[in-house]
């Protein structure tokens, strides 16, 4: 115990306060305890005094002159054991030698460093058969996700090139699946009806990838095209849309959105079955200064959060695959951000592997550019009280609301709408 405190002690200042050390003192008895005790406190005085009389030191001089290092300064990286976090160190590693043009650390590249498939193939990579150490025992959804978490670009078979042409205020972009107009239409009649609202312009698009018929959907092609020739809201990518590839959907969505809507203020993004107060969303918006509009990113705030080991969860994820804990990221229930903010995911997104949870994923591009999301308490993803869910004052405070059924979200809105409404 005496030599643990020790070596802390001589590491810095912050251990000195450490329980450890002072507890495990504490509890010695007797005069030569007493004197060890005397000695160690010695000790510590003096170490006080050289350092800092040492930093003292630091204030002139010595600041002055730069170390140039003349090899890389940072330590070699160990591989990591869980594939993901292998997949991040390899970014980071090509990504820094983008921007240093360390040429010559190439001579010592490590084999696991140095990866020759290109890393935006969609071919199937096979290597993870091998890679990733349980593979075989894994469900298939993991396999499925590893064999094509390289894959970023799907083509797109449904566009709306010039939805956005009148730089919206607010663009509602809604995760759904082919199967669900009903959620859709409710919503268009409801908190996602576009055009003027509150005086300012509102776009409202969906997200969509593909029910395929190898997962037994029935075939819904012909009443899409259908729905998508009457409302033109429909964005479609030719990709499975499965839980796990709801990430590949947000990096296909901040692609369409630099190109088709780099004009829009600010994007909420969410599901199909939440109800949003857009009204109270404008007003919210409004009221920001200009220096928090730019990097804004509010919603219902998960921090300290780290993976499901539990294999019964639908969140699980095995310890070879990913390993640490989460950054902060926002429910991907719904969530709002900036369009500035938008074009800075969209290219740190290339810095950071897919991960098959979508806000998770979304969080990590938002720690590398070194933000946070900000909670905002008005974001109920995980519902409010029941005895006011029938209560219209209570949605009026709220920002997004989860689960809603079709039928409530019409229900609340025409709530909302009420000129007659009084909540105070
Ligand atoms: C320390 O630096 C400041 C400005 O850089 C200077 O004014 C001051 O005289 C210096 N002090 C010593 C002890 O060198
Ligand atoms: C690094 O390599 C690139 C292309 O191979 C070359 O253009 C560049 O000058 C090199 N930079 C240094 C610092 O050697
Ligand atoms: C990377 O691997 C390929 C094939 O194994 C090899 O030819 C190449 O020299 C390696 N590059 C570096 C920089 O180590
Ligand atoms: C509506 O918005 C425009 C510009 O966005 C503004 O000039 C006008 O004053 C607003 N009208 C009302 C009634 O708020
Ligand atoms: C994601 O979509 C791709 C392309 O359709 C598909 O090959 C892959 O199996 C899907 N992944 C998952 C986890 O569903
Ligand atoms: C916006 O500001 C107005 C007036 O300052 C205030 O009445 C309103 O509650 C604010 N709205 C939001 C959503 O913060
Ligand atoms: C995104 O990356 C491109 C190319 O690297 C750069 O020109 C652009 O300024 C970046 N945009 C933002 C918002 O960081």
């Amino acid at each position: 115990m005496m030599d643990n405190c020790f070596l802390l002690l001589s590491s810095g200042f912050s251990v000195i306060a450490s329980g450890k050390c002072v507890v495990s003192a504490a509890t010695m008895q007797g005069p030569r305890r007493k004197s060890k005790v005397m000695v160690m406190m010695t000790m510590v005085f003096i170490f006080i005094v050289v350092e800092v009389s040492r930093n003292a030191g630091k204030g002139n001089g010595t600041k002055n002159k730069q170390l140039v290092p003349s090899k890389p300064f940072w330590a070699k990286d160990l591989p990591s054991e869980a594939y993901w976090n292998r997949q991040q160190q390899q970014l980071n590693f090509i990504h820094n030698r983008n921007l240093q043009n360390l040429n010559h650390t190439i001579e010592t590249l490590p084999d696991w460093l140095n990866d020759t498939v290109s890393l935006d193939s969609c071919d199937p990579d096979s290597r993870v058969t091998t890679q990733v150490k349980d593979y075989n025992s894994l469900p298939d959804r993991f396999k499925d996700f590893l064999l094509y978490m390289r894959c970023r670009s799907y083509p797109i078979v449904m566009d709306q090139p010039d939805i956005c042409s009148d730089g919206p205020f607010l663009l509602l972009a809604v995760k759904s699946l082919v199967p669900h107009f009903d959620r859709r239409q409710a919503i268009r009649e409801s908190w996602g009806k576009a055009g003027q609202l509150a005086n300012r312009t509102v776009v409202t698009v969906f997200l969509l990838g593909n029910a395929a018929t190898e997962d037994n959907f029935p075939d819904l092609s012909n009443m899409l095209l259908h729905e998508s020739s009457m409302h033109r809201d429909i964005l479609q990518w030719d990709y499975r849309d499965t839980f796990f590839n709801l990430t590949i959907k947000e990096v296909l969505f901040l692609e369409w959105l630099s190109t088709r809507c780099s004009g829009a203020s600010y994007i909420f993004k969410g599901d199909d079955d939440v109800f949003v107060n857009t009204i109270g969303i404008i007003e919210f918006l409004g009221n920001l200064s200009n220096a928090k509009a730019s990097e804004l990113f509010v919603g219902d705030v998960i921090t300290n959060a780290g993976p499901h080991r539990d294999k019964k969860v639908k969140y699980f994820i095995p310890e070879s695959m990913y390993v640490g804990m989460y950054p902060s990221y926002a429910g991907g229930g719904g969530y709002l951000f900036s369009g500035q903010l938008a074009q800075k995911l969209h290219n740190v997104s290339k810095q950071v592997p897919l991960y098959p949870i979508d806000d998770v994923y979304t969080g990590m591009c938002l720690m590398k550019l070194g933000l946070a999301p900000e909670k905002h308490k008005g974001f109920r993803t995980f519902d409010i009280e029941e005895k006011y869910r029938e209560n219209a004052c209570a949605y009026k405070s709220l920002m997004l609301v989860h689960p809603r059924s079709p039928q409530h979200m019409i229900k609340i809105w025409s709530w909302l709408m009420d000129p007659t409404l009084n909540c105070q």
